[in-house]
């Protein structure tokens, strides 16, 4: 794993994506050590984090870690899918990591999607997150777009979580988890750009040349305030993990 020169975020080069996770592991134990197990992390869903959420999963049975104190909060939540859907955020979370590990559910967290009492709900939401003191620790996916979460190309940079529509290009990208594109939701709620923030870590996942030409443009292009991953920019404490496939177009 090497630190890239001259990007306008941290960024790693690993040499595979279990160079990645294994890194990411190691620095979530060292966290978890800190804080007598307690920390509050924020989780992503997607093909990026399944490796990461398998090696955690690992070292919890072999008794190195444990996530029974954490809490998590989810990046997004798509809307209008029946509760227990197979594409929901929740139903990928149990499988990759909550049915894996001894975490609490009682004490894991996703954005509102029903559509009643929306507004209500994502302050609430908003609340939650403070009560819980904001948090440590959060993991990002990065679609071809730049998105993070589900903040499509002009979020703002202060946005706060609420319901956003999905760009075509994210739904087609998702309806490989859907039995047709039809299916795909239209709408979604997610973390603002501006809740994502104010998370004191920020780590990036992004593999594979799908995400090269975004990486090119926001890793040394111009600062253009409309692709969300650019936010991160002005983070104090944020970094990529990025393959050989996805810097590409690095130079
Ligand atoms: C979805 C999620 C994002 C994720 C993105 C990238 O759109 N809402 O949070 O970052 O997918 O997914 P992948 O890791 O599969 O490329």
């Amino acid at each position: 794993m090497r630190l890239l020169p001259h990007t306008t975020i941290p960024t790693y080069l690993v040499d595979s994506q279990t160079e990645a996770n294994e890194a990411l592991t190691q620095e979530l134990s060292s966290l978890l050590a800190s804080s007598d197990g307690s920390a509050t992390l924020g989780l992503a869903t997607g093909s990026s984090p399944i490796g990461l959420y398998a090696e955690l999963a690992r070292r919890q049975r072999a008794g190195e870690l444990s996530l029974k104190e954490v809490q998590t909060f989810n990046l997004d939540e798509y809307m209008g899918l029946t509760p227990g859907h197979s594409a929901s955020y929740r139903a990928f979370m149990s499988e990759h990591l909550f049915a894996e590990t001894d975490i609490d559910l009682e004490k894991t967290h996703f954005p509102p999607s029903d559509e009643s009492g929306l507004e209500a709900a994502c302050a609430n939401w908003e609340s939650l997150i403070r009560a819980a003191e904001g948090i440590d620790w959060q993991l990002l996916g990065v679609g071809r777009n730049g998105h993070i979460g589900f903040n499509e190309p002009g979020s703002p940079f202060d946005s706060r979580t609420r319901r956003i529509e999905l760009a075509e290009s994210t739904r087609e990208a998702n309806a490989r988890f859907f039995e047709s594109m039809d299916d795909v939701p239209r709408y979604a709620v997610t973390m603002g750009v501006g809740t994502i923030l104010e998370a004191r870590r920020l780590r990036v996942l992004a593999f594979g040349d799908t995400k090269s030409h975004i990486l090119e443009r926001v890793l040394q292009g111009e600062d253009d305030k409309s692709i969300p991953l650019n936010a991160l920019r002005g983070h104090p404490d944020a970094a990529l993990y990025i393959d050989a496939a996805a810097a590409a177009r690095i130079g």
